[in-house]
Parts: C-alpha cells; sequence; structure tokens
C-alpha cells in the first residue's frame, strides 16, 4: 500500500488545500469527515500521520466536534491546524479561551525555537508571514508541548510535543498566503512522520493501470469523451489498460467549440487507435432546443437527449459490461456539514448520472482520488496533447448556455464560435490562457446600433468571460489590461459578422456564476 496521510476534515473551507500540498510534497493522503474516523476505519486506511483541519465550530461550544479517542491512542505524529490546533489543546489538557483580539488574514509569527516543522523554511529570531482565519486561541499549552512561534493575537502560534510527535499551529499553512507554508507541511510528512514522497503521476499510472485490469478483467467497458480533459484522460488510461476491450462514445451535440469535435476524432481515433464511435447529432439536439430559452429547460434537455442518444450509441456498439467515467477527488469528498443545512441546487448539472443502473452496468472512475491538476499531470504521462490536458473546463451543456436568454441556432451558434475563438487565440498568444481558470464569450440576447464604415449597423453584442478559480466554486474576474481587450474587442468587431459591440464581465462568484445560464 502507498505511503499515506489522513486528513480529518472538521468543515474547513480550505481542507482541500491540505491535501493539494500534502499530495505536491509527493505523500498520498486523503480527506475523511472527523466524524467517520474509527479505531478499524484507521486500521483499514493505514496512514503514517493525520492531519485536523480547522472549522468553523469553537471548542468551547456544547457539542463541539472533537477527534475520537483512537487518534490519540494510535500513537501515529498528528499535525493540528488552527480548529485541530484547538482540538489537540482542549482535549490533551491546554486550555482555549475566546481571543480578545481576532486575527484574519495576514499575520506575523515570531519564531521562539527551532521545531522540525520548520527546518529549511524558518530560524529562530525569525518574523515571518502567516494568513490567520480564528476567534479562539490556546491560552494554556497541554503538558509536554512547548511553543515554537507566537503572534500578537495567538501566544502559541507554533506548538510542539517532540516526544509524542504532536505539532499544532494557529495560523493556515495550507493557504499560499503562508508563503512557506508548503514547506511546512512538507517538513512534518517527511522529516516527522518519514514519507519518502515518491508518490508521483508516473508511479499513480502504473496503479491505476493495474486496478483497472483487476475490475475489468476480459469486460467490456465504454467511455463517454467530450474533448473535455477528465474524459479524454479517463479514455486514454482505460484504452492503456485494456486496449480494445474499450470503446469511446462521443457525442457531438453541435454545441462545441470551433475545432474541438476534429480534435477529439483525430486525437482518439488516428492517433492513439481507440475504437471510437463518433455520432454527429447536432440537428437533432438543435431540434429539440428549438424555441426554448429557459436555462433550466435547456440544461434537462440537452442532459436527457445525451443519455437516450449515448445509450442508443452504446447499445448499437454492442453494449458493454462497465461505464467509465471522469469522476474526481472533489466530487468524492464527503463534505462535513458542522453548521448549515442542504444546498439548494443553482444549476442542474450535466452528466450521464442514472444510465449505469438503465443498462445494468458497473462504473469505473479511475480519477476518483485525483484532483483536477493531478488529472492533467497523469493525462501528461499518458501522452496526450498539451491543448487537451492543459484545457479550459468547458460545461457538458455547451455553448448552448453561453448564447442566455434566446433561442439556439446554428448561424448564433457560428458567430458565437468565430468570436470565442479570436478571444483564446488572443489570450494564448498573451501567453495568459494557463493563468485563467476558464474564458470565453457569451453570445448576449441584445442588438445594438453601430457605424461601421460609412453605414449603420445592428447587429448582437458580445460579453467576454474570464476567471480565476482553483476549483469553479468561487471565482473571480481575470484583471486584463485594457489595451489587451481593446485589441480583442477590435478583432471580433472587424472579423465576426453579426457582432458590433464587445463587452468584458466583471462579475465574481459569488455572487455570480462563472457560466451566465
Ligand atoms: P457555474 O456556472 O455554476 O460553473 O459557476 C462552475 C463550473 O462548472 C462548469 N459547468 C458545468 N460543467 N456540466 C459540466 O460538466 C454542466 O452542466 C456545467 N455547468 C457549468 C462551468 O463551466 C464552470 O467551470
Amino acid at each position: 500500500m502507498t505511503d499515506r496521510i489522513l486528513i480529518l476534515d472538521f468543515g474547513s473551507q480550505v481542507t482541500q488545500l491540505i491535501a493539494r500540498r500534502v499530495r505536491e510534497a509527493g505523500v498520498y493522503c486523503e480527506i475523511h469527515p472527523f466524524n467517520k474516523v474509527t479505531a478499524q476505519s484507521l486500521q483499514a486506511f493505514g496512514p503514517k500521520g493525520l492531519i485536523l483541519s480547522g472549522g468553523p465550530a469553537s471548542v468551547l461550544d456544547e457539542g463541539a466536534p472533537l477527534p475520537p479517542a483512537c487518534v490519540y491512542e494510535s500513537g501515529l505524529p498528528i499535525l493540528g491546524i488552527c480548529y485541530g490546533q484547538q482540538a489537540i489543546c482542549h482535549q490533551l489538557g491546554g486550555k482555549v479561551e475566546p481571543g480578545a483580539t481576532r486575527e484574519f488574514g495576514r499575520a506575523y509569527v515570531a519564531i521562539s525555537d527551532d521545531c522540525a516543522l520548520f527546518h529549511g523554511a524558518w530560524a529562530k529570531g525569525g518574523r515571518e508571514q502567516v494568513w490567520m482565519s480564528h476567534g479562539d486561541r490556546v491560552t494554556v499549552l497541554p503538558p509536554g508541548f512547548r511553543a515554537v512561534a507566537t503572534s500578537e493575537g495567538a501566544p502559541y502560534a507554533a506548538i510542539a510535543d517532540d516526544r509524542r510527535r504532536y505539532y499544532a499551529v494557529q495560523f493556515h499553512p495550507e493557504v499560499v498566503h503562508t508563503p512557506h507554508g508548503a514547506k511546512l507541511l512538507g517538513n512534518f510528512v517527511h522529516g516527522v512522520c518519514g514519507l519518502a514522497g515518491d508518490w508521483t503521476m508516473a508511479a499513480f499510472k502504473q496503479q491505476a493501470i493495474q486496478a483497472v485490469r483487476a475490475k475489468v478483467g476480459k469486460g467490456r467497458v465504454i467511455c463517454g469523451l467530450s474533448g473535455g480533459v477528465d474524459s479524454s484522460v479517463v479514455a486514454a488510461l482505460i484504452h492503456e489498460a485494456v486496449g480494445d476491450q474499450l470503446v469511446c462514445v462521443f457525442v457531438d451535440h453541435g454545441l462545441m467549440r470551433q475545432g474541438e469535435a476534429d480534435q477529439v476524432v483525430s486525437v482518439f481515433r488516428d492517433r492513439f487507435n481507440i475504437k471510437l464511435v463518433h455520432r454527429d447529432a447536432a440537428d437533432l439536439f438543435l431540434g429539440k432546443l428549438a424555441g426554448m430559452t429557459d436555462p433550466e429547460k435547456k440544461r434537462k434537455t440537452i442532459g436527457a437527449l445525451f443519455i437516450d442518444v449515448f445509450e442508443e450509441e452504446a447499445k448499437k456498439a454492442g453494449g458493454a459490461d462497465f461505464l467509465a467515467q471522469g469522476t474526481l477527488y472533489p466530487d468524492v469528498i464527503e463534505s462535513v456539514s458542522v453548521i448549515g443545512g442542504p444546498s439548494v441546487t443553482i444549476k442542474s448539472h450535466h452528466n450521464v448520472g442514472g444510465l449505469p443502473e438503465r443498462m445494468n452496468m458497473k462504473l469505473v472512475e479511475p480519477l476518483r482520488e485525483l484532483f483536477k491538476d493531478e488529472v492533467r499531470a497523469l493525462g501528461r504521462e499518458l501522452g496526450l496533447p498539451e491543448e487537451m490536458v492543459g484545457r479550459h473546463p468547458f460545461p457538458g451543456p455547451g455553448l448552448a448556455i453561453r448564447i442566455p436568454g434566446q433561442e439556439i441556432t446554428k448561424d448564433k451558434l457560428a458567430i458565437l464560435r468565430a468570436a470565442d475563438a479570436i478571444y483564446l487565440e488572443e489570450i494564448r498568444n498573451a501567453g495568459l490562457y494557463d493563468a485563467i481558470w476558464q474564458a470565453f464569450a457569451v453570445l448576449l440576447p441584445v442588438r445594438t446600433v453601430g457605424v461601421m464604415g460609412d453605414s449603420r449597423s445592428y447587429d448582437y453584442a458580445l460579453a467576454l468571460r474570464a476567471v480565476t478559480s482553483t476549483d469553479g466554486m468561487t471565482a473571480d474576474f481575470y484583471p486584463f489590461d485594457m489595451a489587451f481587450l481593446g485589441r480583442v474587442a477590435n478583432r471580433i468587431i472587424n472579423e465576426v459578422k453579426g457582432i458590433n459591440r464587445v463587452t468584458f464581465d466583471v462579475t465574481s462568484k459569488p455572487p455570480g456564476t462563472i457560466e451566465w445560464e
């Protein structure tokens, strides 16, 4: 079994970042809800160290979420972060009190002693930037601990019990605003827990291939290809594992971007030699979408039709025992809700849920343990072209939700495709593509008056959107410089017939969403 770390989640907004940093240090880890951890589950998972995350609760509240006794009885090294530190101190005989000064955001710690967490990063006597977000603070240390760093609001900003290998910090080492935070986490997993850091994508690829072979045996696998990163990587991986037992079905709903459909066919059929069914269903989809303007109706229509067509093609191809899906780790992590209730549906996301039961297929989800950037690394390892692996996310319903509040027609799709392609080309030429999570054009349901040459124009307005994000859950608009935007607008208006005005969307998420529908 791969050496691993277990992260107990107490509901922090940034728990996933702990896992990211640990994996970047070459160590496999998983996040489990604190209340699902038992002596048996610990033994089954077999971690070499534990990390207790932050969280919104206060240990002073009645019924506060706390690590179970087996955590301390395990004899494993423990790192407590923020709430995790308070939980350790509260449970092991120290004291936590509401802080007189709440610390939020950037803060500085004074390094008062050497510590295994600090090797190669922080030295005694130094003053270092960290990111804090706490109200309560530790005021009395449990027996066995010593303070190794202090801040204005937290006398015990970092503490250590070297004998038991327990370490705890009030700040968040997992966020980038703690500049040496990744090094501190690396020191915990390598130095304290003794893990080698040999969890690489090359190693993962070999394990994943073995796992797919073991699961699938001689069975047949069907995989829906969308041209996106996740399904492309799944297809390439499964093909490497079981070759011709894999059939890919690419349902082209006619709502793809410029050149995308051709690329899918050429990469998978021609280059990888994968059995690929390419169904051009543009007329079918556009026919069903005719006259439809409501976002949820569009989404649901596309989602349902997609499943119908996929099922039809899957059956034609001879059926399968397994359906391959590009489920990623963020979809799998069970969230703990320490406070708050069920969330509302903002948008109906499009996927092939329901199909496995309908067609009596089992699921193969070889990316279940990976974050998006790890999927990209795996794609490179499998030899997928960079423009596919590094591609921005693209929604299942495609361009249909980028023609908001209006009927989808072939003409509008052609206008949008052309404008979108120019925008992305300019972004690539400016070297900005990888700094942006997602960039796209939106064809607005409004026509505006312009003057081109000596004549009056009355054409569509277009919105450009570009956001930064780490997971699509929150996002901020990308701050292009005005000269760049002006250049893009100029090109689009000159080169794309049907558009005479270009705007830029400066909405963050929340309150906006990334897509317009
Ligand atoms: P929103 O618009 O909800 O989008 O802020 C968040 C991220 O999800 C993508 N998105 C989808 N992806 N099927 C998908 O696979 C969908 O139906 C879908 N709708 C939105 C969106 O592009 C962004 O990356």
